[in-house]
């Protein structure tokens, strides 16, 4: 998809979270929303979900695609990568990134995002993954990060 093309979807489901993560809720409940919503309007998505972190482990959360790891053994690969770094991790290639998990080996390229709290800790990973190589770029960095501030509210 180009990027223009891509831009705008990316407007029109955020404007659709907005409204629907507004009702009541929880920071569960929200993520599965948004995983809902991105994996069904994307369609070069083939796995969208969260990765919680707790007790300084991540445990997998809601999610849309087929069935993920449980949990990901600590320090190792992209979802542990953005936690570690801090910001949005984007594997072009999932051959070439040291340590990636593979849990479904049909995925080759994946954006994974930290989650965080209204205090700035680290609560969740946003994890998408596409079946092609190099599906991810800064246009899906930049409204991803503005679809997960909508969780902590
Ligand atoms: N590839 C991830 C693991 C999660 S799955 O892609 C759903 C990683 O390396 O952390």
């Amino acid at each position: 998809m180009d990027k223009q093309k891509k831009a705008g979807r990316y407007s029109r489901i955020y404007k659709q979270l907005e409204e629907l993560t507004s009702k009541p809720g929880t920071p569960l409940s929200r993520m599965a929303t948004i995983a809902a919503v991105l994996h069904h309007k994307m369609d070069h998505f083939f796995w969208t979900g969260f990765y919680l972190l707790e007790d300084e482990r991540l445990i997998v959360g809601p999610y849309q695609g087929p069935v993920a790891c449980q949990e990901l053994e600590s320090g190792k690969g992209v979802c542990w990568a953005a936690v570690i770094r801090d910001t949005a991790v984007i594997v072009p290639d999932v051959t070439q990134f040291p340590g990636h998990i593979a849990c479904d080996a049909r995925s080759q390229s994946e954006i994974t995002l930290p989650v965080k709290d209204k205090n700035g800790n680290c609560r969740a990973v946003l994890d998408v993954d596409s079946g092609e190589k190099g599906q991810f770029d800064e246009v899906d960095q930049q409204h991803l990060d503005a679809i997960i501030k909508l969780i902590y509210i």
